[in-house]
């Protein structure tokens, strides 16, 4: 009898990973992979849904792949596979938005309005119905727990939404998910401006810091931010949201509490507090980067295929029982 709770989590290869994506989602990855069986997805067919090019989505497949290896995800706990590979991602996202999925949920989703922006009936029909394959990505293995960031959870509310209505359809079915976001760093914002979250696809780079940035440039990235008005260095997310942010970041990668900084920035400036945070960045994204950089395409290709065969394996046996349960077998 199979008891381990079942993590499943995915990322977009989709502009350059940023360390909100690390801090919101990734980091909280290896972790669990001790405790639970756990599947990481490189969610392809969702990188499709706006535009894209060919060739930049190819490298970013196996790039995505290698920033999960540097993190340490570890192929032999852990399920690492490409979405595309395992075809019942896409067939069920066909059953789900036939069955539990309906029209008013994906016209509420922020992504979607965001990103649609004014042009809602000019964009892709695959934007729209982004979600219920990211609700398909999830029921297929009968997931527990998605580790996600702020920003996913409405998605992860709609995929258990629709794991009730279709489980109420045709009798218990799929597991309801539950979103695990962190109690810090769920919601990285951009360094220009901390109304907005920190994002991969921003077209001004200064916003963001990517997990494969130049050393160098990162630091100055920091030392830009902008920050709020005051001198001091004190927590307060409301009134002083940049600074709150850069004291999220410096916790987190610099594995320090908040109310600890706080205390140990006690009568130093904005000055100090960003030079430091800087050197923080270039530690973690040195060491990251030198673990990158010692995986090669061919093992990232190698992890891919061995993942897809246990995915394969595990999607088939589901897409059977719901075949039947929908009446086509
Ligand atoms: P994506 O690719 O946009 O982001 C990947 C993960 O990073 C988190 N994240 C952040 N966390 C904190 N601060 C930020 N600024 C920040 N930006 C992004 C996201 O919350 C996410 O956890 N739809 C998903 C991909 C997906 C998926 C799934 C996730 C498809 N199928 C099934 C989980 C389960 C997405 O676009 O994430």
């Amino acid at each position: 009898m199979d008891k381990l709770k079942t993590i499943f989590s995915g990322v977009q290869p989709s502009g350059n990973l940023t360390i909100g994506n690390y801090i919101g989602a990734i980091s909280q990855w290896s972790e669990l992979q001790a405790k639970y069986r756990c599947i990481f997805s490189i969610v392809d067919y969702h990188a499709i849904t706006v535009d894209y090019e060919p060739d930049d989505l190819r490298r970013r497949i196996l790039e995505i792949t290698k920033i999960y290896l540097a993190s340490g995800i570890n192929p032999e706990y852990s399920i690492i596979f490409q979405q595309s590979d395992v075809s019942a991602h896409t067939e069920l996202a066909w059953i789900l938005g036939s069955t539990g999925a309906y029209i008013a949920d994906l016209k509420k989703m922020t992504q979607f309005k965001d990103k649609a922006g004014e042009k809602q009936d000019a964009v892709s029909v695959g934007l729209f119905t982004y979600p219920v394959l990211m609700a398909a990505d999830i029921l297929l293995y009968d997931t527990q727990a998605v580790p996600v960031g702020d920003d996913q959870k409405q998605h992860v509310e709609l995929a258990r939404d629709i794991a009730k209505r279709f489980n109420g359809q045709y009798g218990d079915s799929f597991v309801v998910p539950e979103a695990l976001v962190p109690k810090e760093g769920a919601r990285i914002m951009s360094l220009t401006d901390p109304t907005k979250k920190m994002s991969k696809s921003d077209s001004n780079v200064n916003s963001y810091i990517s997990l494969l940035d130049n050393i160098e440039v990162a630091k100055k990235k920091i030392m830009k931010a902008v920050t709020d008005s005051g001198t001091d260095i004190d927590y307060d997310p409301v009134n002083r949201p940049a600074l709150a942010n850069l004291l999220t970041i410096y916790a987190r990668l610099g594995n320090r509490e908040i109310k600890r900084l706080v205390k140990d920035y006690k009568g130093f400036g904005y000055g100090d507090f960003k030079k430091d945070l800087a050197e923080v960045v270039a530690k973690f994204l040195t060491a990251f980067q030198e673990k990158y950089n010692a995986i090669s395409d061919d093992e990232a290709k190698e992890v891919l295929e061995s993942g897809r065969q246990k995915a394969e394996a595990l999607a088939s046996l589901k897409m059977e029982k719901i075949r039947q349960v929908i009446g086509v077998r």
